[in-house]
């Protein structure tokens, strides 16, 4: 791709700070160089970090996060999708795509 944000690392997206990330439990980037990602989590615990396009597979909504089920709901056909992108309930016929998380220098960062 040609367009590379200057916050860019090599193989890395920076998708935004820490703080952002855990004064929701969410972080969006819309217009990543990649496309859209959302992560969801908390920076205290890096392992649960979750990664994924929020592009619903059925007609491209984005999809909500509802933390309290640990599951990815799509507002506009109710497709649903579980913590690993899988896909649980249709509409939607494809997963989500998902990515690899990392937390450094105070910014939350997704493999490319
Ligand atoms: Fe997501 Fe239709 S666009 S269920």
């Amino acid at each position: 791709p040609s367009s590379r944000s200057n916050t860019a690392t090599k193989g890395w997206q920076k998708v935004g700070t820490v703080a952002q990330l855990d004064k929701t439990g969410q972080l969006l980037a819309e217009n990543s160089p990649i496309g859209a990602i959302l992560v969801v989590g908390t920076s205290k615990d890096v392992k649960s970090l979750i990664a994924v396009n929020p592009t619903c597979s059925h007609e491209g909504c984005t999809i909500d996060w509802k933390a309290k089920e640990s599951k990815f709901v799509c507002p506009c056909h109710g497709a649903e999708f579980a913590r690993d992108g899988k896909l649980k309930r249709s509409p939607a016929k494809k997963p989500l795509k998902t990515y690899q998380t990392k937390i450094e220098a105070g910014s939350v960062f997704v493999k490319t």
